[in-house]
């Protein structure tokens, strides 16, 4: 038909080179092809010298050859700017992650690694291991305990207080475990053995104290536990982890919630410590049948025993620190000495 097979021709010819277009050579072929002035309109215009008969043919075939000139404009435009977009996203993509040219092996903290290694000596004597709170009201931390109103411990001094209104029951960061053994014995029946370890806050610091530390609480409650327990599950823990020579001593002591109470003390020397004397690493004794009434336990059917150890000392014991504050100063040349040892 005049003129639409050359059009059609020399459009064709074009489209195997399109894939490389830029965009403005899309747009001169639209304007040479589709504008005012351009061949395919043109086309249009000869319609009137077409013979009647042939019009509605040559009308349909002009416009069919708009459409496809039309429509594969469009998609190599789209292909051309989806794929200027993904090569700008990966010239622009920020890698984030480290060359691992100089990264050390991580290692776990101290702390850490004999918390896990306690952990496991209790679940293989049978004991559950448990959560607390951190953040508590005084009856869990003291009143429960058997701490009385006017206890020093209760003092500005060794207590960081949280809210203190008066009427109210006071919120403290806990300055013990021992607040899990109130949450424990309200939650659940005797029997039961059960641990729990986490972090309590002091007002104090220097060598041997810091204002948080880690503690190791230890319940047990059941029928006929005598002090023999005690002293058998303690001794098992501290020859477990410093080895069958370790020399222990109980010396007697008070705790409010405990009756007998104990502290439990190692010779440093006994575990290859290059110092004379003892560390004391932890309080003990008989659960205070006044802390099982305050609870609702019926301490003539059940008794208990309980112990509170601090982990940082179990571990500047095994390692011979002398300073508490390392353990959390995030040093890397103290740090970096525990690889593989811890
Ligand atoms: N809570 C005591 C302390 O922090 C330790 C302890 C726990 C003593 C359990 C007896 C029984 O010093």
């Amino acid at each position: 038909m005049s003129g639409i097979d050359e059009v059609r021709a020399a459009w064709a010819s074009l489209v195997p080179g399109l894939d490389a277009a830029d965009e403005n050579h899309l747009a001169e072929l639209r304007s040479r092809f589709l504008g005012k002035k351009g061949e395919i309109p043109g086309l249009m215009r000869l319609l009137g010298s077409v013979p009647p008969a042939e019009k509605p043919a040559f009308g349909a075939a002009v416009q069919a050859l708009r459409l496809e000139v039309e429509s594969a404009l469009d998609a190599f435009l789209e292909s051309i700017r989806s794929r200027a977009l993904l090569d700008r996203l990966e010239s622009e993509t920020l890698d984030l992650s480290l060359s691992g040219e100089n990264s050390e092996p991580g290692t776990l903290h101290p702390l850490l690694a004999l918390r896990d290694e306690i952990l496991d000596l209790f679940v293989g004597m049978g004991f559950e291991i448990a959560d607390a709170p951190e953040v508590d009201d005084e009856w869990f931390n003291f009143s429960a305990l058997n701490v009385p109103d006017d206890h020093p411990a209760r003092d500005m001094q060794d207590t960081f207080f949280l809210e203190r209104e008066p009427g109210r029951p006071a919120v403290v960061l806990r300055t013990h475990t021992s607040n899990y053994q109130i949450h424990a014995m309200r939650d659940r029946k005797p029997p039961f053995r059960l641990l729990h370890c986490g972090e309590v806050y002091r007002c104090d610091a220097d060598a041997t104290h810091a204002p948080m530390f880690c503690q190791v609480e230890g319940l047990v409650l059941d029928k006929g536990i005598a002090f023999s327990h005690l002293k058998a599950t303690l001794f098992t823990m501290v020859r477990a982890l410093y080895g069958p020579q370790a020399i222990l001593r109980f010396r007697p002591s008070f705790f409010p919630f405990t009756e007998p109470s104990a502290e439990m003390d190692v010779d440093c020397r006994s575990v290859g410590l290059d110092r004379d004397g003892w560390m004391e690493i932890g309080g003990c004794g008989m659960v205070n049948p006044k802390v099982l009434a305050n609870v609702g336990v019926d301490s003539e059917e059940f008794q208990g025993f309980a112990f509170g150890f601090g982990l940082d000392r179990m571990v500047m014991l095994r390692h011979g620190i002398k300073d508490i504050g390392l353990l959390t100063a995030g040093d890397m040349r103290f740090l970096r000495q525990f690889r593989g040892l811890a």
